[in-house]
């Protein structure tokens, strides 16, 4: 098939920054597809990719190791195609074409200005403030501890900072820039402005990769793939599955059959309001299985957390695989697989980032069940499967919603789940959840849940002592999930979670909220 939406990329060259994919994510805001590959990638599969422009990351690494520091192949600073080094990137380019590096004793970290000082492309007309000079200033955010001491021939200078005069340098000739400071951050004011001149005043990229444009190329894709055999798909009620569910619908109709699998195990009303919007109001093809009961039974007097996970996941591979033999002449299998999985998985299975290693998100299918996958998601980052998810017509609710682990509240009970557990918990997690949605702090939390903790605290109700269970408040803020910080939600918010979940919920005595942070604590509590 004609690739028109990928016909112009970015490549975007990895040398191990943890900004890597908020480079790839800021291109792609712009309109314009970029991918990923680590630095190391043949030139072969560079001319192969037919880049429109190259993007350089930042790294770890000192170009000072000298031949063991990483280095792209020379031929990509000299086939003509524009390119933009970052940090590491910008000192890589240096080194590599005869300037220097050199190892500074003062790392620069945080806020910085830096002054404008040449007219080039990329800074044109780009600035935060204009000093007494008249030059254009920016407020920048830099990271790194070496910087370029003397650049290439052919290169002038294009900003600097008192404590790194070359913090920007160009060869407009050969298209070649390099920036010391990060445009990918926020911080960086004007970093999408640098990233727009990049892109189209340099490279004459034009912008095409929307959200329309990536629904109808992926529609194509699926369709001249599954021709006319059928699909199924678990869908979980998360955003990943719901879009997945969304997109094949629209692409082969009544070839997909999803199973949602409720495993006793969901937040309240999960299950009804999965069939309502899937089966009742888009026409989607979903059985429902009710395994609740053999979820629960299994996982009787069983404590371990891996032991809970390992057991609930094995089961959800069970019961969906009986219910797939059921469904005559399937052929695929969908899955949510997204582009940070992708990229991940390859990354930590080789060390590079253009071997690709099919992802399970369903828990890791067997062999034998002899599915082909179809990854529709597989190449977008989350806010872009969620900028789809709304134009396919999904509720804001649904696309924006939180996390939830594939093993449920089965980990948010600490230790044996029982059936009267998970009832209590769905019940306080719904309350909670519910005023945080009715005060503005859903959107402001990454993650919010309760957990149950199966221990017994006296409350008083009237002139009774009451022995009941306690329930754990959990609400942080994170972008990547690694880290996490516990939201500084009010107290008066707190109070009133508190005090509605005491009264409405008689079994439960007290109400605590969790404030560890990750590292060391995790975001779940098992
Ligand atoms: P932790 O607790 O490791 O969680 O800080 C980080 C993120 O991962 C989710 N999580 C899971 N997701 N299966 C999943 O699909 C799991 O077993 C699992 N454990 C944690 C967690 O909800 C948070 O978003």
């Amino acid at each position: 098939m004609k690739n028109e939406l990928r016909s112009e990329k970015v490549l975007l060259l990895d040398f191990g920054s943890q900004y890597t994919q908020l480079i790839a994510r800021r291109v792609r805001e712009l309109g314009v597809y970029s991918e990923i590959r680590a630095w190391n990638i043949n030139p072969e599969e560079i001319i192969e990719l037919n880049p429109t422009a190259i993007i350089l990351s930042g790294g770890p690494e000192s170009v000072a190791q000298g031949n063991s520091a990483p280095s792209v192949a020379p031929s990509v600073l000299t086939m003509g195609i524009p390119v933009l080094g970052i940090c590491y990137g910008m000192q890589t380019i240096a080194a590599q074409m005869g300037g220097a590096v050199q190892n500074s004793d003062r790392r620069e970290f945080g806020y910085a200005q830096v002054k404008v000082k040449h007219a080039s492309a990329l800074l044109m007309e780009v600035s935060d403030h204009i000093d007494e000079s008249g030059a254009a200033v920016l407020d920048v955010w830099m990271s790194h501890g070496d910087n370029v001491s003397s650049m290439p021939e052919g290169f002038v200078c294009i900003a600097s900072t008192e404590s790194c005069p070359i913090a920007g340098m160009a060869d407009h000739k050969r298209n070649l820039y390099g920036i010391q400071f990060h445009p990918e951050v926020t911080h960086t004011t004007q970093g999408s402005e640098i990233f727009k001149q990049f892109l189209f005043r340099i490279s004459g990229c034009n912008p095409s990769w929307t959200a329309m444009a990536i629904i109808d190329d992926q529609i194509a894709r699926v369709r001249s793939r599954v021709g006319n055999n059928n699909v199924l798909l678990g869908l979980s009620g998360g955003v990943d599955s719901s879009v997945v569910a969304a997109l094949l619908h629209r692409a082969i109709g009544d070839q997909l059959t999803c199973v949602f699998v409720d495993n006793g195990l969901l937040r309240k009303d999960e299950g009804v309001s999965v069939m309502e919007m899937f089966a009742k109001n888009m026409g989607v093809k979903v059985i429902r299985v009710d395994a609740a009961e053999k979820f629960l039974n299994r996982l009787r007097n069983v404590t371990d957390p891996e032991m809970k996970r390992k057991l609930i996941g094995n089961t959800f591979i069970e019961v969906f695989e009986q219910q797939s033999a059921k469904i005559k002449d399937v052929k695929f299998l969908a899955q949510g697989t997204i582009y940070p999985d992708v990229i991940e998985s390859a990354a930590s299975n080789t060390g590079k980032a253009h071997v690709i290693k099919s992802h399970h998100n369903v828990g890791g299918l067997p062999e034998d069940m002899q599915l082909e996958l179809v990854e529709p998601l597989r190449e977008l980052f989350k806010d872009e499967v969620r900028k789809i998810g709304m134009k396919l017509g999904l509720p804001l609710d649904m696309v924006y919603r939180h996390p939830f682990p594939g093993p449920g509240l089965g980990v948010r009970i600490i230790g044996e789940v029982r059936k009267e557990y998970t009832d209590l918990l769905r019940e306080a997690d719904a309350l909670f959840i519910e005023e945080l949605r009715a005060h503005g702090w859903y959107e402001k939390t990454s993650q919010a849940f309760c957990v149950f903790l199966p221990v017994k605290s006296v409350g008083v109700v009237g002139d009774a002592r009451r022995y009941a269970w306690v329930i754990g408040l959990r609400a942080v803020e994170t972008t990547d999930f690694m880290t996490a910080r516990w939201a500084r939600l009010p107290y008066d918010l707190l109070e009133r979670v508190s005090s509605r979940i005491i009264n409405e919920i008689p079994e439960i005595s007290r109400v605590t909220y969790d404030i560890s942070s990750k590292p060391p604590s995790t975001i779940e509590w098992e």
